[in-house]
């Protein structure tokens, strides 16, 4: 079974109208949707924001039976030349938040853990395929910034590229993967990019969330009719 996971009501509803045979579960607190998407069986539900809530909802997704996981919804471009609407298919993910460097780790390093959590080989292939597909949308692959912040100012934007070499800056894909990494579960993050992380992030945010939930949701669609 494959989970979808997304953070925001506007970033899932699209898929659950979608979902054949919804069968609904309360699971600690979150709603799970069971059922059937491009005939291919499904777990999705929404997380809420940040990575609490996302690392929550992974671990119930494990418990579940899930054996692959894709994060899906919109985030904030950070990367040189990227703009709204356009994909990110992660690489890996760092939870840029994390600061434990005054007992010698590097910024964003969990003691105990990895810097980055890497991306599933062969759902990053799938992701990639299947955002390539669509027309006229700019599709790149790399590093995902997860914190506990919306970003919205542009020097913070660039020192974060600068830092971490991340394309995009979103709320919970670190935290989905470092619970999938430690359950050997393969995930994949897929986000459409709704603003620049700068000054304008917030109205852009709102503007164009709509069509970055879009894209997000055609990409996911697309790879469960692929596999
Ligand atoms: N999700 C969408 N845009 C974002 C931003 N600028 N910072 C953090 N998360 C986001």
């Amino acid at each position: 079974m494959i989970g979808i996971i997304g953070a925001m009501r506007e970033e899932l509803e699209l898929l659950l109208d979608e979902l054949v045979g919804a069968e609904e579960l309360r699971v600690g607190g979150y709603t799970l949707f069971r059922g059937h998407l491009a005939g291919k069986p499904v777990l999705i539900s929404q997380c809420g924001i940040g990575k609490v809530n996302a690392a929550a909802l992974a671990q119930i997704f494990v418990l579940e039976g899930v054996k692959q996981l894709v994060l899906t919804g919109v985030a904030g471009a950070l990367g040189p030349g990227l703009e709204v609407g356009d994909i990110v298919v992660s690489t890996d993910a760092v939870q840029h938040d994390v600061d434990v460097r005054a007992l010698g780790y590097a910024l964003g390093e969990v003691p105990g853990e990895r810097l980055s959590w890497p991306a599933d080989a062969a759902l990053q292939r799938l992701a990639l395929e299947t955002a390539g597909a669509l027309e006229g949308v700019k599709v790149v692959s790399g590093r995902v910034l997860s914190g506990d912040q919306f970003i919205a100012n542009r020097e913070r934007a660039r020192g974060l590229y600068r830092t971490f070499g991340g394309l995009c800056a979103e709320m919970e894909g670190a935290a989905v993967a470092q619970v999938c990494s430690r359950a050997g579960v393969g995930f994949v993050i897929v986000r459409s990019l709704s603003d620049s992380a700068d000054g304008s992030a917030e109205v852009d945010f709102r503007t164009f969330t709509p069509l970055a939930a879009r894209r997000a949701k055609a990409v996911v669609l697309g790879m469960l009719a692929r596999l």
